[in-house]
């Protein structure tokens, strides 16, 4: 007989550690062949919506929650408003950036704009909300490239493009350290849109950045399903590599079709397979940093609380998905038999090098023919998990 199987909870808990931007619930719909079709709901309605859906923290960018050109006694007025909704609902603000991109000013890029004037610009706003972030509680605080990139190739050197966007990050650090905030900062990658190109499109390129930079050690990566999956690229593997150089600081995710414009759909919408592997990988590895969602619901929807809802949901039914494949003895039967190599030991055969090691390996005999007729069961294992998947095992 049947046991009876309580069924798993998709309910979001704050140990989950879900946040999102808060631009993503006050976005309106509008695309750039049309106008909003929902009612603009203001950052600290964003907040306070959030927090009463038990969320565990939000993003905001500075102007999410003040006007670019608000006094000091406005923007005071307003980070005491945050404060007290974060007190009442118990949403923490998680991450914090600067918007260098609406304004004309910026029209030509930020950090990495031609005039020095811009470039200061955007350092002190970026100054500013630091303090901001840091007084609100945030840990992360996020640089994405928005229009540091260009469109005339022949116009912008991407060299010293480079140098300055590295120049204002150095300057930024040496800021932080010195105010003793408690905070890191992450490069997120973005290939195109708004401009032709953004520089630092990818994990890999933000990592090779990360490594020339005066305080390399305060400095991170949050990858973004849908800007790696602009690029081509596979987003298991962006996440991989920054969690494996211990730089993964924050995660955006979301849902994207390859190779598009930005389509910021719900998390784990569009490849379920690839949805899964993430979480699969955040969970294995331990990650321990917010999961946020960067996202906005169809220009179709009247208010964002079903697509708030429903990425969290989604991320737990992944989870639920990851530890039944976890769990599936057929499948981690075929997995161990992939690992298994007849005895064969990488620290035997080779390991750190050694002049002798090499020798040794110089005469060993390997017959090819014989490695390659072992029998690798991908076709089978990657079915396997297509049925756990789609629930039929
Ligand atoms: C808006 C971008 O669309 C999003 O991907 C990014 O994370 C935020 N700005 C933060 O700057
Ligand atoms: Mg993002």
């Amino acid at each position: 007989m049947a046991t009876k199987q309580s069924k798993p909870s998709l309910k979001p808990r704050r140990r989950d550690k879900f946040a999102f931007g808060i631009w993503c619930v006050m976005n309106q719909g509008a695309d750039p062949f049309g106008v909003a079709t929902r009612p603009q709901i203001t950052g600290l309605e964003a907040v306070k919506g959030l927090g009463k859906r038990g969320v565990y923290g939000f993003e905001y960018h500075d102007n999410d929650l003040w006007p670019l050109k608000a006094s000091a006694a406005k923007q005071r007025a307003v980070v005491k408003d945050v404060k007290r909704i974060m007190r009442t609902t118990g949403i923490r603000c998680t991450a914090a950036t600067t918007n260098l991109f609406t304004h004309p000013a910026f029209k030509d890029g930020a950090f990495t704009s031609h005039d020095p004037k811009v470039r200061a610009y955007a350092v002190q706003k970026a100054m500013v909300n630091i303090d901001v972030a840091a007084e609100l509680g945030a840990r992360v605080y996020i640089f994405w490239g928005g229009r540091e990139g260009a469109d005339v190739d022949i116009a912008k050197d991407p060299v010293e493009a480079l140098k300055r966007f590295r120049d204002c990050i150095n300057f930024l650090s040496e800021y932080v350290l010195e105010q003793k905030h408690r905070m890191v900062f992450s490069i997120e990658p973005k290939p195109n849109e708004p401009r032709s190109d953004t520089y630092l499109p990818t994990a890999g390129h933000a990592l090779a950045m990360i490594a020339t930079l005066d305080h390399p050690e305060m400095v991170g990566v949050n990858p973004e399903t849908a800007h790696i999956k602009m690029a081509g690229l596979n987003p298991l593997h962006e996440f991989a590599q920054c969690l494996e150089a211990g730089k993964l600081v924050d995660i955006h995710l979301n849902g994207q079709k390859p190779l598009r414009y930005d389509q910021d759909m719900s998390f784990g919408c569009d490849n379920p397979k690839e949805a899964l592997l993430v979480v699969k990988l955040l969970k294995d590895y331990a990650y321990a940093g917010t999961k946020t969602f960067d996202a906005h619901p169809y220009r179709t929807e009247a208010d964002p609380w079903d697509f708030v809802e429903r990425c969290m949901r989604a991320y737990k039914a992944y989870e639920i998905k990851a530890e039944q494949a976890d769990a599936d003895a057929t499948l981690c039967r075929m997995l161990e038999q992939l690992e298994r190599t007849g005895g064969a030991s990488w620290a035997r055969l080779l390991g750190a090098y050694s002049a002798a090691g090499a020798e040794k390996l110089r005469k060993a005999k390997f017959n090819p023919d014989k490695l390659a007729k072992r029998k690798l069961l991908y076709e089978q294992i990657d079915q396997r998990l297509t049925e756990i998947l789609l629930g039929l095992v």
